[in-house]
């Protein structure tokens, strides 16, 4: 038996229920969308104004909560206020308050409010923007949003990408155009080749492409967590001579564990030599590239096969998007493209793009609109702007640090992301980690900030990544604040 009950004499939502609406629930009138519409603004500007004062994180009876809500079927319809204090009041404040100034966890990005009001506009125009020709305009914009992102990384024009849900899918489409590309179909011993603190999705990309994962190399780091070019130059010759086929070399522009950027112009003089294609995975720190500093930081990028870029993360968007470009636009083509009798038809001019052909999905929301709406209304600048403070940040944070004599900063920052950890000559790091656990711990206790641990070289460490737009230097002192109030304590 279905789930999902069929309404008998019920009525089948609350608005008809109160006499309002066309007599088609599904369709509201002029009146019950100017309502909703009136309703949700109200929240959603409170949500957004609560950020700076609620917690951190707060799970206090998140899980009873969570258990609360769990449906089997989808009931009766009810009030837009009850569905709106369910999920604004009692729901989301149970959770990482991720999107708020402090923090500094995992990688940040905040979610920009007019990002949000795009996807409001995307969803209600609803138009098929994975095909070019069933609406050119729209794609166009979205193809421009591309566009920036290969002008910000130094592309050609004959370079080309897509937008996806986030960095995850990006790194999968460059494994599996980086194999179509260098191993066509006789994939059993291709070889990739990453750095120990490379992102575990693109060591996922490589299992769901169909790499076997015994051939998938971490290569050990240097002292500043950088991949090691000649212990992967010695690794990439013997893989070859016990009959491999070494074919992509991922480089990192900015870990997630420590923000490194590896020496991406060695790595593209390696993929060259070797043949390899050469993926750089910027998802954290590529759209640093809109900075001075952080085009130095990154140099070499633009010498990349392929780049993932994660908007999600450095342009500050909310969740669901990510980006993949690649220097030539024909290998992503070459990788994805598809036909079929019942499809529009496709276009045959590189300049109008059928996002379908270069990437893996067919229907998908109009994500650019995420990215084009509010560059049109605040142009490029503020988020040059932002991304430098970050930079200044961390420099910031790392130097308070240093300053507390019982701490080690163990990763100084490359881009917006630092590690440090309490010192100790504990042999055997048990006790230290233990320490350093107990420090975390003692951090979090006001609820002031999150911060997350790693690890490097096996042992625990405290990460302070700063990245999202809502961060300023007051938020930060808090931070700091809060280290050193728990370092004394300890
Ligand atoms: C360097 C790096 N690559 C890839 C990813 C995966 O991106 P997403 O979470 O958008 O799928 C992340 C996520 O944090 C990341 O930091």
């Amino acid at each position: 038996m279905s789930r999902i009950e069929r309404p008998k004499t019920e009525p089948s939502s609350h608005a008809a229920a109160e006499g309002r609406g066309t007599g088609w629930p599904l369709e509201p009138d002029r009146r019950e969308m100017e309502r909703i519409l009136d309703t949700v603004r109200e929240r959603v500007v409170q949500a957004i104004e609560s950020l700076d004062a609620i917690p951190a994180f707060d799970f206090d009876g998140a899980e009873s909560a969570a258990a609360e809500v769990r449906q089997d079927h989808p009931g009766k319809a009810r009030p837009l206020e009850d569905v709106l204090d369910l999920l604004f009041d009692r729901l989301a404040p149970k959770s990482f308050n991720n999107p708020g100034p402090r923090f500094m966890a995992y990688i940040p990005g905040g979610g920009l409010f007019h990002s949000a009001v795009a996807d409001l506009i995307a969803g209600t125009l609803n138009r098929y923007v994975t095909v070019w020709a069933a609406a050119p305009g729209l794609a166009q914009l979205e193809s421009n949003v591309v566009r920036w992102f290969q002008g910000m990384v130094g592309y050609p024009e004959s370079a080309g990408g897509f937008l996806s849900s986030g960095g995850s899918i990006a790194n999968f489409s460059a494994v599996v155009t980086a194999r179509s590309e260098r191993l066509g179909e006789e994939i059993a011993r291709g070889t990739v080749y990453v750095s120990d603190q490379t992102h575990h999705s693109v060591i996922k990309a490589a299992r769901l492409a169909g790499i076997r994962e015994e051939h998938v190399r971490a290569i050990g780091v240097d002292s500043g967590l950088r991949i090691r070019v000649d212990e992967l130059e010695a690794r990439i010759e013997e893989d070859r001579a016990h009959g491999l086929v070494p074919f992509l070399l991922v480089g990192n522009g900015g870990t997630t564990n420590t923000g490194a950027v590896d020496p991406l112009q060695e790595l593209a003089a390696v993929a060259t030599r070797h043949g390899l294609w050469l993926h750089v995975d910027a998802a954290y720190g590529g759209f640093f590239a809109l900075t001075a500093r952080g085009c130095e930081r990154l140099r070499g990028l633009e010498l990349a096969d392929s780049i993932t870029l994660d908007p999600h993360k450095g342009l500050f968007l909310p969740y669901g998007t990510g980006c993949l470009l690649a220097k030539d636009a024909g290998a992503l083509r070459r990788a994805h493209s598809l036909d079929a009798d019942y499809m529009p038809e496709l276009q045959t001019d590189d300049d109008r793009v059928d996002f379908c052909s270069i990437s893996p999905e067919l229907s998908r929301s109009f994500r650019g609109l995420r990215i084009w709406l509010p560059v049109q209304l605040l142009g490029i600048e503020p988020f040059r702007q932002a991304l430098d403070e970050k930079l200044d940040l961390a420099d910031w944070a790392a130097a308070e640090l240093s300053r507390i004599e019982a701490l080690e900063i163990v990763a100084p920052p490359q881009l917006s992301t630092l590690a440090f950890r309490l010192r100790g000559d504990d042999p055997d790091g048990a006790r230290q980690d233990a320490r350093n656990r107990r420090l975390l711990e003692l951090i979090h206790r006001e609820r002031k900030v999150l911060l997350t641990p790693t690890r490097i070289g096996g042992r625990f460490v405290i990460r302070i990544c700063i990245l999202n737009f809502r961060t300023h230097r007051e938020h930060v002192e808090d931070c700091v604040q809060a280290i050193r109030r728990a370092v004394a304590d300890l």
